[in-house]
């Protein structure tokens, strides 16, 4: 099926920091830019046509050298935590992609930094 893109600064996504767009390459109108602690999150609300393994594509940029890692929730279980890399700078954003199991309908995807370093900056959600 083909694959839909949902931006971290545009609602229903939440942002537990600021909306920026001081770095460029980011898509839509700006990127999240997680407050800097381990309470805070960047999550997206998506729709799923069937329930069964799905894969998430998160853009995202990290201009430090020292990986970002976060919790990944679905539907409020953690079931992974990536690392998200050092990109070697705030304006060179990648891909991750990570497999999960979603429900049809909607789901919600929360990323929640396990560092008091934060989460790197995040661009979007693509399902
Ligand atoms: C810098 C950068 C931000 C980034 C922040 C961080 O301030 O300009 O875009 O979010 O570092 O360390 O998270």
């Amino acid at each position: 099926a083909a694959s839909t893109s949902y931006e971290a600064e545009a609602s229903p996504a939440v942002c537990t920091g600021t909306i920026d767009a001081d770095w460029s390459g980011y898509s839509g109108s700006g990127f999240c830019n997680g407050t800097n602690a381990t309470g805070a999150y960047a999550q997206f609300t998506v729709n799923a046509s069937a329930a069964g393994t799905a894969t998430l594509a998160v853009r995202f940029a990290n201009g430090t050298t020292t990986a970002r890692p976060a919790g990944l929730a679905v539907n409020g279980s953690t079931v992974q935590t990536p690392a998200f890399e050092a990109t070697g700078a705030w304006s060179t954003w990648t891909t991750k992609t990570l497999t999960v199991s979603l429900n049809a309908g909607v789901n919600t995807i929360r990323l929640t930094p396990t560092t008091a370093a934060g989460l790197p900056n995040i661009d979007s959600l693509n399902v």
